[in-house]
Order: structure tokens, then C-alpha cells, then sequence
């Protein structure tokens, strides 16, 4: 296997598949990236605009049909679980180990959708990319494994369709009520391109990233993000209220579709304080989300930076889903020449930052928010420099 972050070669998941499975013959292999989300947070279950990219690690597939009705499932990163052996008729419902819930989610949701397998499968998976750190290493494990079943049984799924099977499988099958930000990504990433993405239409555009002497560097607290999913879920509640109470004053369903005018003089119909914070985030980070993406055109990444940090503040005051880690190194890293900006990244309580640093100063900065980091937290902080990359595909 080559060593460090997306050096993972097709014959490096084929010789995985070869040790666990004792063979290779007729064996395919997949891949489908995480993603960093560079700005516009928890808005695409309110309607509003996101800004993500693919990135060049994610998760990788070997996979083989089968001629009998035997499913097997094994991934690397637990290999302590072994192989875990199913069947066509009861794939549909596995939920143990864990990870194995996410592939039986998607087989679950294309039978549903009349695309079912008729023949057994045997899948490795690899991924290279932290799990539980906020870079949707799940959604990058709906988007493979619904990408491979469709095109080795020639259901000619479409890959924004793709994204939504993943989005409709975590929802419904993991209790996760994502929004489609992450699985979209992944499914339709592009190579030095964001995707602006307006989550209420799902009409997107693609974006160059030309950072020039700047990088994308992604700061990891290595704190996981296990509160996530209860309080994801209650956020998203909280912006549906925010809406009703709206609703008595002006006609919307989300509030993607209120501009930070209307917010203001509307709010008073929210009754809940809380509501009001959460819903103010939602309406300024859609405005940001847009604004930054003009920036971006414009060439102007001061403007961009500045962004990142109004999105920051608005996520750990107003929607409260930051936490110290994450502060701390925002805080450590917005101090230091040739930062352009930070923030937190993803869904929040814990996982990583996304920063846009110059070049010259990548490794002075990783080197001094590592050491303030570790001195302030107890732990190290993991830094990765990063690529844009495509979005799912064969290998
Ligand atoms: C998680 C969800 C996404 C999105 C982000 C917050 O990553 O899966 O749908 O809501 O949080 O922006």
C-alpha cells in the first residue's frame, strides 16, 4: 500500500480483496471521495446554498459478483470483524457490525426503487479518509456502494439520483436526517472545482478552485463527532419551527427562501429565543454562502477568508455546533500570517476545520497551531494538506 494520504492504487484494493477473499479474478474496482465543505453550513436541509468539494481520498471498493445468492461484506479499516456473510433476501436489513448498516442501507433503498440484485456479491472496502471526523467517510460509502451496484447489474442510475439514494438511505434507513450536501458531493465532485449548490432545486454549477500559491488545509481536533446525529436531528427541528412561526407572517417553506431582510422583519413571529439564533444562521449562512462564491470569482480571497470566519462565529454562537477543539484551533490559526481564513467544516461537535493558507506559511502554521493545540487540549491535531478531486467512479 503506498504510504500517506491518497496514494492508495487500484492494485493495492485488489490485492486487499485477494488476501481476505482468495481470489481476483473478475474483480472491479470503485471509488468515491469525502468532501470539505468550504463554506455555507447546515443549510441544505433549510433550502439554501452550499459550496462543497470532492477531495482525492475517500473510500475504495473491490468488488465481485457472485453466481449463487451469497452476500459478503468486509472492510479493512475494521478487519477485526472478519467477513460478515449475508444473503440476497436478508442484506436488506443488516445492521450489525455498525458500518455494515451503510451498504445494507443502500441495498435496502435500490429494492425499494425496484433496482434489486439478482445476484450475489462479494465487496471489500478501503477507505482512506478518518472516519467520524466530519469529512463524510459515510456518504462516501453510499455514494461507492449504490455507484458499483447500479453499474455491475446496468441499472444506469443517474449520479445525482445516486446522491439521493445515499441521502434517502441515511435518513431513513441510519436515523440520520442529513441533508443531500455531503452524498452530492461525492457523487458529482470535480477536479479543482467546488460545486455551488442550491440545495432547494438542486441546480448546481461548478466552480474553479485556482488557489494559486495558496492551499487547503484541513485541521482534524481528532475529536469525534459522536453528539452529531441527536443534536443534527434537533437543529433541524428547531429551523422547522422557525418556519412554522414564520409562516403566519409570510408564505415560505424554507428558510432558504428569506433574505436577511425579510428575516429581520419577521423574526419577532418566532417564539422560541433558540429558534430565532438557529434560523438567523441559516438565513446569513445562505447569504455568506452565495457572497463567497462571488468572491471566489472575483478572485478577491481576503473577501473569502472574511467569510469563513462570519461563517464560524454564526455556527458556534448562533447554532451552537462548534465546541472548544474546534475553537481552539480557529483561534490559534486565525493569528498567524498567510491565513486567508478558517472555519469548522461539516457537521459540527468535534471533526475538522478548513483553512486557506498561503503556501509559504502551510508549514509554519501547522507546525504552531500543532504545538498551541496539544498544549491547550491534551492531544494532537492531525493536518492534512489537500487536493480537489473527482467525484465516484471506476477505477
Ligand atoms: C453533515 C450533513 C450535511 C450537512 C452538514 C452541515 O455533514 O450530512 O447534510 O447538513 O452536516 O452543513
Amino acid at each position: 500500500m503506498g504510504s500517506g494520504l491518497g496514494s492508495v492504487t487500484k492494485t493495492d484494493i485488489i490485492d486487499l480483496f485477494y488476501n481476505v477473499y482468495g481470489y481476483k479474478e473478475g474483480v472491479s474496482v470503485y471509488f468515491a471521495p469525502g468532501r470539505v465543505n468550504l463554506i455555507g453550513e447546515h443549510t441544505d436541509y433549510n433550502g439554501g446554498h452550499v459550496f462543497p468539494c470532492a477531495l482525492t481520498i475517500g473510500t475504495y471498493a473491490a468488488v465481485s459478483l457472485r453466481n449463487d445468492d451469497t452476500v459478503r461484506l468486509y472492510s479493512e479499516n475494521v478487519s477485526r470483524v472478519g467477513i460478515v456473510k449475508t444473503n440476497l433476501d436478508e442484506c436488506t436489513s443488516l445492521r450489525a457490525p455498525g458500518w455494515c448498516a451503510y451498504p445494507a442501507g443502500i441495498m435496502w433503498t435500490l429494492e425499494s426503487r425496484g433496482f434489486k440484485m439478482n445476484r450475489g456479491i462479494d465487496i471489500l472496502y478501503y477507505g482512506d479518509i478518518p472516519a467520524g471526523a466530519g469529512l463524510s467517510s459515510s456518504a462516501s460509502i453510499e455514494v461507492l456502494t449504490a455507484y458499483m451496484i447500479s453499474d455491475l447489474f446496468g441499472f444506469g442510475i443517474s449520479n445525482v439520483d445516486i446522491a439521493r439514494i445515499g441521502q434517502y438511505s441515511e435518513n431513513n434507513y441510519n436515523g440520520m436526517n442529513c441533508g443531500i450536501m455531503d452524498q452530492f458531493a461525492s457523487a458529482m465532485g470535480k477536479k479543482d472545482n467546488a460545486i455551488f449548490l442550491d440545495t432547494a432545486t438542486l441546480e448546481y454549477e461548478y466552480a474553479p478552485v485556482e488557489l494559486d500559491d495558496k492551499k487547503i488545509v484541513i485541521m482534524n481536533t481528532n475529536k469525534k463527532h459522536s453528539l452529531c446525529d441527536s443534536e443534527y436531528n434537533t437543529r433541524r427541528r428547531e429551523c422547522e419551527k422557525a418556519v412554522e412561526d414564520i409562516k403566519s407572517g409570510i408564505n415560505i417553506e424554507t428558510l432558504g427562501e428569506l433574505n436577511e431582510e425579510q428575516f429581520e422583519e419577521y423574526k419577532c413571529l418566532i417564539k422560541d429565543s433558540v429558534c430565532v439564533r438557529r434560523a438567523r444562521h441559516a438565513v446569513y449562512e445562505n447569504r455568506r454562502t452565495i457572497n463567497a462564491v462571488e468572491a471566489l470569482k472575483a478572485g478577491d480571497m481576503r473577501l473569502f477568508g472574511k467569510l469563513m470566519k462570519e461563517s464560524h462565529v454564526s455556527l458556534r454562537d448562533d447554532y451552537e455546533v462548534s465546541c472548544k477543539e474546534l475553537d481552539i484551533l480557529v483561534e490559534e490559526t486565525e493569528k498567524l500570517d498567510g491565513v486567508y481564513g478558517v472555519r469548522m467544516t461539516g457537521g459540527g461537535f468535534g471533526g475538522c476545520c478548513v483553512s486557506i493558507i498561503e503556501d509559504a506559511h502551510v508549514d509554519a502554521v501547522i507546525e504552531r497551531v500543532g504545538r498551541a493545540y496539544k498544549k491547550r487540549v491534551g492531544y494532537d491535531a492531525d493536518f492534512y494538506v489537500v487536493s480537489i478531486g473527482d467525484g465516484v467512479r471506476r477505477l
